[in-house]
């Protein structure tokens, strides 16, 4: 079983004056699919929390993944996959074109995100985008093969076996 943390970055959300809802979908579609939830928070759209929390869940809580929703599009506040640049090791860019790929048939839309995936030691950060119909249409189509990843990361598969 992997730990995971999530991040939802909402000035709204911060502030009381809206529901995580992103957060919500992201929690049930991890328990569905056996993953254990070690942290859930909100922050505003603010580079340094939210790297600074990144930080945190990675090297202090040592979780395997982190998923981020929001601050992914073109709004001034929207500072999410800047956040995850800065302090992630090596970038993993495949996930993020596959849920952009995948999304761009839902609706062109799509396109606006700027989300990024990329790795910091042995923990997975991945960002999604911050509505929770994106949210749920986005993660029910990577989960799948971020299992695999993450075994690869952690070391607990070796090899690509074959699907
Ligand atoms: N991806 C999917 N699958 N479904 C969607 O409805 N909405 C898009 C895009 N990605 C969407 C999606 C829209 S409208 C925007 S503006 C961007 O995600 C960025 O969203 P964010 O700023 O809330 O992160």
């Amino acid at each position: 079983m992997f730990n995971v943390g999530i991040i939802t970055a909402s000035d709204k959300g911060y502030k009381n004056e809206r529901e995580d809802k992103s957060g919500e979908v992201i929690e049930e579609i991890l328990r569905k699919n056996n993953y254990k939830v070690i942290k859930k928070i909100i922050l505003p759209d603010d580079k340094k929390m939210l790297s600074e929390e990144m930080i945190n869940m990675s090297d202090n809580l040592k979780v395997d993944l982190i998923l981020t929703t929001g601050g992914t599009g073109f709004s001034k506040r929207d500072v999410t996959p800047e956040a995850t640049r800065e302090i992630v090791h090596r970038l993993a860019p495949g996930i993020s074109e596959a849920i952009r790929y995948y999304s761009l048939q839902i609706t062109p839309r799509a396109m606006l995100s700027r989300a990024v995936s990329g790795i910091r030691n042995e923990t997975l950060i991945v960002n999604l985008p911050g509505s929770p119909k994106a949210v749920r249409e986005s993660l029910d189509y990577i989960i799948g093969s971020l299992k695999h990843g993450l075994e690869i990361l952690t070391g607990k598969a070796t090899e690509c076996a074959r699907e």
